[in-house]
């Protein structure tokens, strides 16, 4: 049989984190803001041994008088987490540097357990010490991790938790040094004690096989998957129940993986119109764990994309996890709620979650609210393609995107990079991206922002980037008319793919200031941007038959250190269809009413 979802037995992620037995250790905590990393070097800029008193993750406290503290943690100085630290305080609106945060907590071990401490994401290092001792190090600023906490090392009292966040851009990470978004540092989700028996179910997939192509799914369909153990436990007895529909499903573990197979009897298939949910309930001899699963098909056929066997047209928005009000990174359901009943205002029925995998939240809300969703990791813009070192870093981001979400049903496209520019490196290195997303996760579409040849042909633009060749959906990002000529280039640009695949544009857009009005010519004006969206709603009109969608940049004005016209931008790409105060613009109504008039033509 084969599983439409790989397991990946290196990854130590525990998932469906929120129904684990935790202990929330969000609020306020302590920091030390440490530019020099005086903290983690000596002066010879040698790390600093584990033991030496003065590494800021052992205690600040003297012993006796005589003792040198130069460093220590106090009231005075505190951060908020989940949060970025930007928007905190004044002095860390553009700090890039090293923080160390620390929080203490009494915990009373029941003893038979395993301890785990799991970030919901920090960006962009963290280096984790729990009472003196390392536990280990992640990079990556938009994915959960955890490491496992030696019960020993656990104290009822006074537990002394230092994390060392560092959010420095470098050209060999992923992102690279440029992007057009801010660089929000911190603890920027939740942080938990999870404990869980010793031996515990760590992850699943429980979603339905790969349709017959072209097919709907049949009445009773089936579910394949696996379960994963902690620990390679043959002998044990798993159960996976859907009481809704009456599913108690029985095997036995052969391994720390366990494949499944079993039929769901006539199940109400999880779309937009319908986001149906099921209780999920998974059980080992010692441990359980409940979800909440939506059973859906996604495929190309040819040039259409079908969800439970019927075409789909996508009604998209990019989306940045941030929200502009407050001007900080987007956590939590509120913030979830907040940007996606502005895309289901606006008559959306997906959203691109820019540029990086969002909060958790987010994705159990499409689940929740029946909004389709493109999930990207950050391989944006020029990282470096030629190093090993970058793609296992992107490869292990990928791998965090795909584990914590591959039972949301919402989820429908993984995307492996944005805008990459071609060269044979940059597409080797995309295509390897491709192929362990397709390893990790066969039953939904890979895809990417590819490349466009413009004036390939007379009067026509060609997406013939060598990546179409192995993504599933064509996309791309065309803004004809803001870079490069005006508006008016629309009424005569066709476009075309020589792939015979479905087409997504998944970026257009132009600035408008809210509130500016000028006539359509004068840049930055609403009208401008109205114009904008004008001519290229009359543009999607003429798209060719393998059109699916379309994904305006952006839902919202966002912050950018990029954008610096002091009139209009100071320091806001200004392309959203909302404002930075959630005002909409004059362009969001001409977006609203295609979308209206889409809505009737296909679902
Ligand atoms: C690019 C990029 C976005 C960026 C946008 C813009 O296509 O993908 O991240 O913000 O264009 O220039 O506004």
């Amino acid at each position: 049989m084969d599983l439409v979802v790989k397991v990946n037995a290196q990854s130590n992620l525990i998932t469906n984190i929120e129904a684990r037995r935790a202990l929330l250790l969000n609020g306020t905590w302590q920091y030390i803001v440490d530019p020099y990393e005086t903290g983690f070097y000596d002066y010879r800029y040698k790390e600093l041994k584990e033991s030496n008193t003065d590494a800021y993750w052992n205690s600040d406290v003297p012993v006796n008088k005589t003792d040198k503290k130069e460093h220590g943690y106090t009231d005075k100085n505190t951060l908020k987490v989940p949060g970025d630290w930007n928007h905190q305080k004044p002095e860390f609106l553009y700090y890039e540097g090293t923080i160390w945060y620390k929080k203490s907590f009494d915990f009373k071990p029941t003893g038979s357990g395993r301890y785990f401490l799991y970030f919901g994401a920090v960006n962009y290092r963290a280096d984790v010490y729990l009472n003196g001792k390392k536990l280990g190090m992640h990079k990556g600023g938009f994915t959960p991790f955890n490491f496992e906490v030696p019960a020993s090392l656990l104290k009822e009292k006074d537990n002394f938790l230092v994390v060392k966040v560092d959010n420095k851009r470098y050209a060999d990470e992923v992102p690279t040094l440029n992007t057009d978004w801010w660089n929000y540092g911190g603890i920027t989700r939740d942080v938990k004690l999870v404990e869980l028996p010793q031996t515990f179910i760590q992850d699943y997939v429980i979603q339905l096989g790969k349709p017959q192509p072209g097919k709907a799914p049949a009445r009773n369909p089936e579910v394949s998957g696996w379960l994963k153990l902690s620990d390679a436990k043959p002998g044990e007895s798993l159960t996976i129940t859907v009481p809704e529909l009456k599913v108690k499903y029985q095997v036995v573990s052969t391994g720390a993986v366990t494949p499944i197979n079993f039929k769901l009897i006539n199940p109400v298939l999880w779309s937009p119109e319908h986001p149906k949910l099921y209780r999920v309930v998974v059980s080992s001899a010692t441990d359980q764990v409940e979800d909440r699963i939506g059973f859906r098909t996604i495929e190309t056929s040819g040039e259409q994309v079908l969800l439970n066997g019927k075409p789909i047209f996508m009604r998209g928005i990019c989306i940045h996890g941030e929200i502009p009000q407050e001007v900080r990174r987007a956590h939590g359901t509120d913030d979830a709620k907040q940007l996606l009943l502005q895309a289901h205002e606006l008559g959306c029925n997906m959203v691109r979650l820019a540029h990086y995998p969002h909060d958790e939240a987010m994705t159990r809300m499409t689940d929740s609210l029946g909004i389709l969703v493109w999930s990207e990791i950050p391989v944006y813009w020029t990282i470096n393609f030629g190093s090993q070192e970058v793609l296992d870093k992107a490869k292990a981001q990928l791998n965090e995107m795909i584990t914590r979400d591959h039972n949301k049903a919402s989820i429908i496209i993984w995307s492996v990079g944005n805008e990459t520019p071609i060269s044979q490196t940059r597409t080797d290195f995309m295509h390897n991206l491709i192929t362990e997303a397709k390893h990790l996760d066969s039953s939904r579409m890979i895809s990417a922002a590819l490349e466009v040849n413009y004036a390939a042909l007379k009067n026509e633009n060609v997406v013939d980037d060598p990546l179409g060749e192995f993504v599933d959906l064509v996309a791309f990002n065309e803004y004809l008319g803001w870079y490069g000529g005006l508006p008016d280039q629309c009424r005569t640009t066709n476009w075309s793919t020589p792939y015979h695949k479905p087409l997504f544009i998944s970026e257009t857009g132009a600035e408008g200031k809210f509130g500016f009005h000028a006539d359509s010519l004068t840049r930055f004006s609403e009208e401008f941007q109205e114009w904008y969206f004008k001519e290229q709603v009359a543009m999607f009109k003429r798209m060719p038959s393998n059109y699916v969608g379309v994904a305006p940049w952006v839902l919202n004005d966002f912050r950018s250190p990029k954008r610096n016209n002091p009139l209009y931008q100071e320091g806001w790409n200004r392309k959203g269809l909302y404002d930075d105060k959630g005002n909409k613009k004059k362009a969001f109504y001409i977006m609203q009413a295609y979308y209206k008039e889409m809505s009737k033509r296909v679902r």
